[in-house]
Parts: structure tokens; sequence; C-alpha cells
């Protein structure tokens, strides 16, 4: 258990909830600032009143649903919404005081409070798209914020270990393919041990920006390659037609419009023998929801690209650990490992780590 670096295991699922409660709780108080008094209203007229870009609009109803299911708005049958309060000066001093206690607790570092309560304060000029969620996440380039949300956690720690484990155990890694790769939280621990093994590690991602970054960071290993990929489109046209033995994608998939139709453009580039690595999460938790619904916006000037998998006309980000199950079954990659297990305190983070395997027989070991 060394993976949970001092949090406490049995407080975890309190301590989730905790944090999970605290944003919603700074949510609630932004649009009790902005709409104490008013209502009832429909969503659209509250992203109105909140001055909501219309790249950003979604986010007001998906805001609204996890209020009204937690109590914190009053949501009529026609969908007019009210009971908007002002809040207090105690109760947001309460509000700061759960959510740093909560991080604490779960194990994440410092930076994850000043992220989230700088979030918190930020959600006026990032729902006007003033403010890019992108530069609060990477503030002037630097990686260390998102860092604290991908790789220096317990959680992340856990499944990073198991990832690699599960790697090293595969008979075939000669070619690598990471979709979404993004600031290669996986990346970092899966180079050293594929070193030997491995000719080409193809790290791809929709932005360059990352690329970059990758390509300074990793310098040392010389069978790292980077190229531009977007994973909605066919991937042997943008990553050769060379298959690959391996494809990881790290908290990126559930960002396909279809998942089922991702996992097919995959299994089209894997090699005979080969694995797939995913790591989701698969719980709309509302922790995340002052900061990661506006990175999931369409560029400004577009909508957001309806989901058009189980998540259709529903406005989930994530699908469900049963629901990538039943998806890689679909794609004929039932998964053959999935960590961790319902019963390990780090369940509780509902993040999870699956491997495809679809020629092996067992698990990887
Ligand atoms: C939550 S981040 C995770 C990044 C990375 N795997 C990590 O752990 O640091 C999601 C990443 O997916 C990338 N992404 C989103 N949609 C994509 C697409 N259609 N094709 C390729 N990459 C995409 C984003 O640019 C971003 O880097």
């Amino acid at each position: 258990m060394a993976a949970l670096g001092g949090a406490l295991p049995d407080g975890l699922p309190g301590a989730v909830r905790r944090l999970d409660l605290a944003v919603l709780h700074g949510i609630a108080a932004f649009l009790g600032e902005e709409l104490a008094g008013r209502g009832p209203l429909t969503a659209e007229e509250i992203a109105t009143a909140l001055g909501a870009a219309p790249r950003h609009a979604w986010i007001v109803p998906h805001w609204l649903d996890a209020l009204a299911g937690e109590g914190l708005v009053e949501r009529s049958a026609s969908g007019h919404h009210g009971g908007f309060r002002r809040p207090r000066r105690s109760g947001l001093i309460a509000l700061r005081r759960d959510l740093d206690e909560a991080r604490s607790g779960l194990g994440y570092p410092e930076r994850l409070t000043r992220y989230l309560l700088d979030s918190l304060r930020a959600l006026p000029d990032l729902l006007a798209d003033r403010v890019s969620a992108q530069a609060m996440l990477f503030p002037e380039g630097d990686l260390g914020t998102a860092a604290a949300v991908y790789r220096d956690n317990p959680v992340n720690r856990y499944l990073n270990g198991a990832a690699v484990d599960a790697v090293c155990g595969l008979p075939a890694k000669r070619r690598v393919l990471e979709l979404g790769a993004g600031t290669g939280s996986l990346t970092a621990y899966l180079l050293p041990v594929l070193a030997g093994h491995t000719t080409e590690y193809l790290f791809t991602d929709l932005s360059p920006f990352f690329l970059d970054a990758a390509r300074r960071r990793f310098g040392a290993f010389p069978f790292l390659r980077t190229a531009v990929a977007d994973f909605g489109a066919d991937l042997a046209a943008q990553c050769g037609p060379e298959p690959f033995d391996l494809v990881v994608a790290v908290n990126a998939a559930h960002n396909a419009r279809h998942a089922g139709d991702l996992l097919g453009r995959i299994r089209a580039v894997l090699a005979p023998g080969g694995a797939v690595l995913l790591i989701e999460t698969c719980h709309e938790h509302h922790q995340s929801l002052a900061s990661m619904p506006f990175l999931l916006s369409a560029p400004p000037g577009e909508a957001r690209p309806a989901r058009l998998d189980r998540r259709a006309g529903t406005r989930r980000t994530y699908l469900t650990r049963e629901e990538w199950t039943a998806e890689l079954g679909a794609a004929g990659m039932p998964p053959v490992l999935d960590l961790p297990r319902p019963d390990h305190p780090l369940a509780a983070f509902s993040q999870h780590l699956l491997i495809a395997a679809p020629d092996l027989r067992g698990r990887p070991r």
C-alpha cells in the first residue's frame, strides 16, 4: 500500500465525498453570488445570466444536474431552478477547510488545493471565456499542476505502477503508440522499462504543445517519436501503416465521440498478439466540475460535438467501468486486467486500469 503515500485507506471514500461536496458548494456559491433572489430560471436563462460563452454554455446544465442531485438548488418538474442563496463568509471558510482537508486525506499535493480554489474563484472568467482552463492547468507552460492532478497522488501512483507491471509482462512491445499522450504522466514510467524492448514509442496528441514538451523531457529515449494525431480519425493514416504491439491511452479515451468507434480504430492498428492499455476515470465526480469541463469544450466558435455512444442524450463525460468493459468486449478485445478491484481502498477514486490483449489467453503477469 506504499502508493497511498500517507493517505488513510479507510478514510478514502469519505474524503472523496468531502472533496466532491466542497467543490460543488463552491459552484453553488458562485451561482448564489450571481443569482440570489432570482428564479425560477431555466438552464438557458441561467447560462445567459452568468454570461456563459456559447462554447461553455453546456457546462451550466451539467452543474445544475449535480447541484439539484445534491439538493443545492431547487428544480421544478418543468426544469426551472431556484433557491439560489448568497454564500455566507463562514460557509466559504468551511468550504476552503473541507477542500484542503479532503485533498490532504486523499494524498494529493498541496498544489491541488490552490488549483481547485483558483478555478472556483475564476468561474465567472472561465465561463465567459476571459480566462482559459488550459492556462490555469499549465500556467506559463508549467506542468507542475497537471502532475499533481494526473501523477503525484496515490491513485495515479498505484495505476501507473500496475500499468508498468502489466506492460513488463506483455510478450510484445516492439512498437508502442500512445494516444492523447498530453503531459505523459504514464509515459515517464513506461519509457525506462521499454528501453531495450521497444524500437518506436510514438507519442501522439491533438495538441503540438505537448509534443514539444515531450521531446524536451524524454530526449534521453532515442526510440521516442512524436506526432500530431487525432484519435477521432483513422489512425493508420496518421501514424503509419505498420501495426503496433501496444496502444496506450491515459485519461484520454473519453474524449472520443464514440468509445466503440475509437476502440475499432485502435483494433485496426493493433498487431497480432498486441495489447491495449487504458486508464480512465469511470465516474462523474463533482470535484472535477470547476475545472475539467472547460477543457472538454469545443474550440472557440465551435459547438461541443455530441457524444454518440452510450452517453448520447446525456451530459456525461465518462463511461463507467462496466461500459468500458462492454465496449472493449464488443470491439473483440475483452479486458484481461481491470484494476483496482472493487474492494480495494483506491476504488473510491473511480479510476481504472483496463488492459485488453485480444490474442492472449489469461492475464498479463
Ligand atoms: C486529460 S488529458 C490526459 C493527458 C495524458 N494522457 C496524461 O496523462 O498526461 C487528455 C489529452 O487528450 C488529448 N486529446 C483530446 N482529444 C483528442 C483527440 N481527438 N485526439 C488526440 N488527442 C486528444 C488532449 O489534448 C489531452 O492532452
